[in-house]
């Protein structure tokens, strides 16, 4: 407890005061060791280590390992640690049934929330959230078999056969595979595409109490099984104030180039600062960045990259978010407000290019945060002072009364 932390149950006690704070926008709701946010500074780092450097000296499957276990691997850790999750990449065969249910124009996250509460009803032996055992394993299984699953939810939609998990390829090679590969002909992964993606899954790996992580601790409080409690992360993080904003980005990035492109940038950020429109600037803002999110630089410089690699440096999408940043930058508005772009404004051109389809990208991002989600569920359960999550209300509702007969109400 710092100087500008309270303890609220030292405070209050049980004397039946409580805080009011809609939005959680002053109220920590655990210790953690995983994740720090500087937001002033623009700063993140996993477990003490910065993300730029992460992002450049390590791949994803080492930052799952530091994020579930605290340290870097040594080479011996992460091979053993990256044979486990390779073990575990397909899922049981019924499974694809259960997604045969859905409409083919289902959306995709509804689709992996369906797939991945599912995922309980399969793997019994890891639904013991009590059982550090059953927790260690369920974290192996949902890290192996999200790609897995996205990758099947994408060839059902498009009505391609489903491809299988290649164990040899590296952790997004494998996912680009699944994604892309048809019986037809040979598929190689694309070393460029494949660590941007492998980027892209490490700054979205963790971002301590945000809506979704927050969402799977309450549920998890309740001692349900992991896969419930990451499915309700997932369901979370689909709307477009939180993980849905990188296809909202992109699908506002395609209206403006429809209404004109460049020329309609003007028009467009007056929209967004007029109050009375609803329209707001998606890939901008962040309730704790108060400047630059360090993520979305990192992605800025992998859209470079991929374009770059694909002969697509002038991508008009990408001239557009560019030419919006610099306005936003430079605009009272945003200046007055801390508004910067945060990782999903530059994320949905990355993906694009990489031939994700736009519905398909929250689904990206949930695959790359589950890691964060089991590991934020893994310290809260091991807290010996952890309690099942249960806020409080103001009630500001009717008063009692006494029930009519229905004749005379
Ligand atoms: N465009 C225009 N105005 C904005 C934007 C934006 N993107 N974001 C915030 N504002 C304005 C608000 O209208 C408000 O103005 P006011 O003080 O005059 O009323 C002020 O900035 C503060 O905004 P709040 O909504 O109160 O900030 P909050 O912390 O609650 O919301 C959020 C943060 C949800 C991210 C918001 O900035 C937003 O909606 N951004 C667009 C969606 C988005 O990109 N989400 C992704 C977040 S990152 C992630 O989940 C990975």
């Amino acid at each position: 407890v710092g100087p500008d932390v309270i303890d609220i149950r030292k405070l209050y006690g049980q004397t039946g005061k409580f805080t009011y704070d809609p939005g959680f926008l002053s109220t920590a709701s655990c210790n953690s060791t995983i994740t720090y946010i500087d937001g002033d500074k623009g700063e993140l780092l996993y477990r003490g280590y910065p993300i730029e450097q992460l992002a450049t000296n390590c791949d994803f499957l080492e930052t799952c390992y530091l994020l579930l276990n605290g340290e870097l691997p040594n080479q011996s850790q992460k091979d053993e640690f990256v044979g486990r999750v390779t073990n575990h990449t397909m899922v049981n065969e019924q499974m694809q049934f259960f997604l045969r249910g859905f409409r083919r124009d289902a959306h995709p996250m509804a689709v992996l929330t369906g797939l991945v509460g599912a995922l309980s009803a399969f793997y019994h032996d890891s639904t013991d959230i009590n059982n550090p055992e059953h927790r260690k394993i369920a974290a192996i299984r949902l890290i192996a078999k999200m790609p897995t699953l996205v990758a099947m939810a994408y060839k059902y939609s498009i009505g391609q056969p489903f491809v299988y998990p290649k164990n040899d390829l590296s952790y997004s090679g494998n996912f680009l595979r699944m994604m892309f590969a048809t019986p037809c002909e040979e598929y190689k992964v694309n070393p460029v595409l494949e660590r941007a993606l492998d980027r892209i899954f490490i700054l979205h790996a963790d971002h301590e109490q945000n809506a979704s992580t927050s969402t799977v601790r309450l549920c998890g409080s309740s001692g349900t099984n992991p896969f419930a409690a990451i499915a309700a992360g997932v369901a979370c993080l689909w709307g477009p104030a939180h993980g849905g904003a990188n296809e909202a980005c992109l699908n506002m990035l395609e209206e403006i180039q429809a209404m004109g492109g460049m020329s309609k940038v003007g028009e467009f950020m007056e929209k967004v600062k007029d109050k009375n429109s609803g329209v707001r600037l998606m890939g901008f803002g962040h309730r704790v960045y108060k400047n630059y999110d360090p993520r979305a630089k990192l992605m800025q410089e992998t859209c470079n990259e991929v374009l770059a690699e694909l002969g697509l440096e002038n991508d008009p999408l990408f001239a557009l978010a560019k030419k919006l940043e610099q306005i936003a930058l430079e605009d009272d508005y945003f200046v007055q407000r801390k508004l910067y772009p945060n990782v999903d404004f530059y994320s949905g051109i990355v993906q694009r290019a990489i031939g994700i389809p736009v519905p398909l990208f929250t689904a990206i991002f949930a695959l790359a945060r589950t890691v964060g989600w089991i590991a934020q569920l893994d310290e809260m359960i091991g807290d010996p002072e952890y309690k099942i999550g249960r806020p409080r209300q103001l009630f500001v509702g009717a008063a009692k009364r006494d029930v009519a007969p229905i004749a005379s109400r």
